[in-house]
């Protein structure tokens, strides 16, 4: 037997101001995705922006139903989105935002149903997806790629 460690690698930028420009724009458009939102039962709106290979930008934002299951979060939401109107166009990059019921930003780290959805678009996409994550007191983390946040995750 050995101990193995797995270690996730990602960037840590001060402000999303401080993100290259075509990062801070698809943030800016997941942030502006938020306020698509149909949240009313848990009052957590997220925004959600894929950037296409075709330079093309799909946003979507998390939809609530009475019977929570049938809910969708903002990532699967805009990847499912992406994939139906523009079938076989990679996925480059993905930016995510939460903004709480008192109207603030802050982080929504994507759920492992959505990494995993992310997983087979980064396969279909034949190269990495990189994800853009508004995170804690304004800072934005930058991962490049899914596996850092699904290691060892499932795929043919
Ligand atoms: N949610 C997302 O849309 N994405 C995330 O990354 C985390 C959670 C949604 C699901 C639900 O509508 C609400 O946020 C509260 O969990």
């Amino acid at each position: 037997m050995q101990n193995r460690i797995i270690e996730i690698k990602y960037k840590q930028y001060p402000s999303p101001d401080a993100l290259p420009a075509e990062e801070r724009q698809l943030l800016e458009k997941a942030i502006q995705a938020t306020s698509t939102a149909y949240s009313p039962y848990s009052h957590f709106c997220v925004g959600a922006a894929v950037l296409l290979a075709n330079g093309t930008t799909v946003t979507g934002s998390n939809q609530e139903n009475v019977a929570y299951p049938s809910g969708l979060c903002a990532e699967r939401t805009a990847m499912f989105s992406a994939s139906a109107q523009y079938p076989k166009v990679p996925m480059r990059k993905i930016a995510i935002v939460g903004k709480n019921a008192d109207g603030e930003l802050c982080a929504a780290t994507p759920c492992g149903a959505c990494r995993q959805v992310m997983s087979e678009y980064q396969d279909v996409a034949g190269e990495n997806i990189e994800i853009i994550l508004y995170s804690e007191g304004g800072t934005v983390l930058l991962f490049d790629g899914i596996d850092s946040l699904l290691p060892l995750r499932f795929s043919f």
